[in-house]
């Protein structure tokens, strides 16, 4: 077999090294990338990833060096993300007695991207194991890294770590090792952090606490390097996704029922949990303005929320709104919520008048292109009282406000 790469005791790199200047989230990757992809030869043959949907064919070709493409057991999918699971139909059309592993919500995706329905799939929830006979390997789900159905992978036995984009750097090369690498790559690592992850940092925290237990000898992700000494990259995400404790946020509304209380509420806590400085207000109709006034200059982002009354905003709320054309918003942000029971004509009207001024008013459109996060609605409308998924949805949008805020 040429050139093989091992990581690990019958563990083998098989990705792709894609040297071209490659197209990426609105960007020219400079130096290339690679798509790791790894073998497990075990007693039920497993690949971890596999690489981009341009090199399918190639990377098939290339597995047959390895093993007879039919013994294959399993097929773990850490990222639904094409450059990693892009060569799975043409894998799996030849692995025909592997079964796909992955989460809940990354089956989901695979079948729809790939129509992949009549295939087996085993879905995996946060610490379940998997023997695959001579390794033992347990996931961990860490959605949002970066996007939500991801998990990382993790070789009981021998130690590794297989976190997908998670640690990953992007450079063409044929080194395997990071510190074999002609220069420092430290610098390329903190890039790909900063261009991937940081727009997700809570969710880095959190992934950085469910491995902090974990013995870790060696990272393997699946772009760039694979990475001896693990304890300066887990440190270093630590350092850069750490919490930024100086942001404000203010939160203003105008309640009828309280279910728009009790939305503000939710918010405040998750932000408060998030570690941004968070105030309410409930402004009614003998509104203070100054202290109002004074509120919303110190803070960085502002909430603005009513509930709807026959078509219109309620309490003193409006008239904050016609007040604030007066004060400087420039780099503050504007988010518009409320609850309602039929059209929720408030929330709309309160956008308009958000985008009347020079605050920088936070839409759905705004966030897909900070965060890259297509499933979470700006502005923020409620239906009567927020039930149990709503307010799963209201201290996910409190943790994009948190993160563009700190971005
Ligand atoms: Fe390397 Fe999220 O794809």
């Amino acid at each position: 077999m040429m050139n093989d790469k091992l990581i690990a005791k019958n563990s083998h790199w098989v990705g792709y090294v894609d040297d071209r200047k490659v197209p990426f989230h609105r960007l020219i990757l400079e130096k290339g990338t690679t798509y790791n992809s790894y073998f497990l030869d075990t007693e039920k043959p497993t690949i971890i990833d596999t690489v981009d949907i341009s090199f399918g064919r190639k990377f098939v070709e290339n597995l047959k060096e390895y093993t007879d493409l039919e013994k294959i057991q399993y097929i773990v999918i850490n990222h639904v993300e094409p450059d990693h699971s892009g060569a799975l139909p043409a894998l799996i059309n030849k692995a025909k007695e592997a079964t796909i592993v992955t989460t809940e919500l990354g089956a989901k995706e695979l079948k729809e991207m790939y129509k992949l329905h009549d295939k087996k799939f085993m879905i995996v929830k946060d610490g379940d194991t998997l023997d695959v006979g001579g390794k033992t390997l347990k996931f961990l789900e860490t959605p949002y890294l970066h996007t939500e159905e991801t998990m990382i992978t993790y070789a009981l036995e021998d130690k590794v770590l297989y976190p997908c984009d998670i640690f990953s750097t992007h450079i063409a090369t044929d080194e395997l090792f990071a510190d074999n690498a002609k220069e420092d790559i430290t610098e390329d690592f903190k890039v790909y952090y900063s261009l991937i992850m940081h727009p997700h940092r809570p969710y880095v925290q959190d992934m950085i606490e469910k491995i902090r237990d974990l013995e870790i000898e060696l990272i393997a992700p699946s772009h760039g390097y694979v990475l001896r000494d693990p304890k300066k990259y887990i440190d270093l995400y630590d350092e850069m996704s750490k919490a930024n404790k100086d942001k404000k946020a203010l939160i203003l509304y105008s309640t009828m029922t309280g279910n728009t209380k009790r939305i503000a509420n939710y918010m405040a806590n998750e932000l408060e949990e998030v570690d941004v400085e968070t105030e309410t207000m409930n402004i009614k109709e003998d509104v203070d303005m100054d202290e109002v006034k004074a509120k919303i200059e110190e803070a960085d982002a502002i909430f603005f929320g009513s509930s709807t009354r026959y078509a219109d905003m309620v309490g003193g709320i409006e008239k904050v709104l016609k007040e604030i054309k007066t004060i400087n918003l420039d780099g503050k942000l504007g988010i518009a919520f409320g609850s309602y029971g039929w059209s929720g004509e408030a929330v709309e009207v309160i956008k308009d008048y958000l985008a009347e001024t020079d605050i920088k008013l936070v839409d759905s459109s705004y966030v897909i292109k900070t965060t890259g996060m297509d499933d979470i609605k700006f502005p923020i409308r409620v239906k009567f009282n927020p039930d149990e998924e709503k307010i799963e949805e209201l201290k996910l949008s409190s943790r994009v406000i948190k993160d563009i805020l700190v971005g």
